[in-house]
């Protein structure tokens, strides 16, 4: 039996999802190594790699894209930081996975995506929806035609309450940049190959209405027509106490799918105080088989030099386009038409 060569993997960015997808690479998946790990923060790499068993350690992303033998890198920096360091590690004929967002203007992500394809290097991009297990058998009823048409298509993310950040640390328009452009992405990835034609966003800060004033969003409603004749509905809040909610759901001329569940699992409690189910309340326990899924299709296509089967940087740059356009109607108060 031939052995298959494990891809190795070097990690840029070790906070809260760096460090799980690096465990996911180090643990999770048999056919992935994890062989470097790097960030700027003092101890942080060496203390994660010290916890996962890997050998070396960079406080900069030019040593780790140096590191002997390395295939492919996994960003997971903040987000303004991913495009250099995505052109960074093409230049270098690295294969990249990179966690959204890719980047933050159009010129960014135009500029990753000519990168990646000039070095022929597979760029994933980590909408992990796409990944879970009822988000995918919905996209497969809507491809087999089992609810027809789509019309109306929703996809909402409820972050786990309550809400504990200090709002002065998250970056201006977050709500539309790094929480529903998940929904985005999800909204076009079910709706497939339409195109967003109008874009109508509210959103006001209801969860920590004392930060408002500074411009810190932490509930919106984006209505999108798409160019099929279908409507989407995305919504977000930063607080809910009763757990993590992610749901989907496309209604279409012959039926519907719906998608998600907030519930931990089909455990019911029924005792004196009447019938209960806990919750899910992080993402990486919802999704930690969605997150292992992508990372295993990652390394398949950097071993077989393929492009990436899951989001792309187009993928990317077409949710992006609708999170700048909701940017755009909430500071005019406008729809705004999508070229
Ligand atoms: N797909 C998902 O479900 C999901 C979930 C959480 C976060 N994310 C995304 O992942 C990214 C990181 O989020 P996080 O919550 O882990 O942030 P975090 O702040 O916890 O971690 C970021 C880490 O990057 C390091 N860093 C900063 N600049 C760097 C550089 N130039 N090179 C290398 N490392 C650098 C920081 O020191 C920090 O350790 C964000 O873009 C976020 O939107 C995605």
């Amino acid at each position: 039996m031939t052995k298959i060569k494990p891809v190795n993997v070097g990690l840029i960015g070790a906070g809260r999802i760096g460090s799980f997808h690096g465990e996911t690479v180090a643990r999770r998946l048999v056919d992935a190594e994890l062989v470097a790990i790097a960030d700027p923060a003092s101890g942080a790499a060496a203390k994660l790699a010290d916890r996962l068993g890997v050998d070396a350690s960079y406080t900069d992303v030019t040593e780790l894209l140096a590191h002997p033998g390395l295939d492919a890198v996994i960003i997971a920096t903040p987000a303004r930081f991913h495009t250099n360091i995505l052109v960074q590690a093409a230049e270098a004929g690295k294969a990249i996975f990179c966690e959204k967002p890719m980047s933050l203007t159009l010129e960014d992500a135009d500029r990753a995506i000519a990168a990646a394809r000039g070095a022929g290097v597979t760029l994933q991009v980590g909408f992990n929806r796409r990944w879970d297990q009822a988000f995918a058998e919905g996209r497969a009823a809507i491809d087999a035609g089992k609810i027809g048409a789509p019309q109306l298509i929703r996809s909402l993310t409820r972050d786990p309450g309550p809400f504990g950040a200090d709002p002065g640390k998250i970056p201006l328009w977050t709500i539309f940049y790094e929480t529903l452009i998940h929904d985005f992405d999800t909204l076009l990835w079910l709706n497939p190959g339409a195109k967003p034609v109008e874009v109508f966003a509210m959103a006001d800060a209801l969860v920590r209405p004392d930060a408002r004033e500074k411009g810190f969003l932490d509930t919106a409603v984006v209505s999108i027509r798409f160019d099929n004749g279908s409507v989407a509905v995305a919504e977000a809040n930063f607080s809910a106490l009763y757990g993590y909610d992610i749901r989907g759901e496309v209604f279409g001329s012959g039926g519907m799918v719906t998608m998600g569940d907030v519930r931990r699992s089909s455990l019911t409690l029924f005792d004196k105080d009447g019938v209960s189910n806990d919750t899910w309340r992080r993402d990486t326990d919802h999704f930690i088989h969605g997150y292992t899924a992508q990372l295993a299709s990652f390394a398949n296509a950097v071993r077989n030099r393929a492009l990436a089967e899951g989001p792309t940087g187009i993928d990317a740059r077409n949710a992006l386009a609708i999170a700048l356009a909701c940017i755009e109607s909430v500071s005019t108060k406008q729809p705004v038409i999508l070229k």
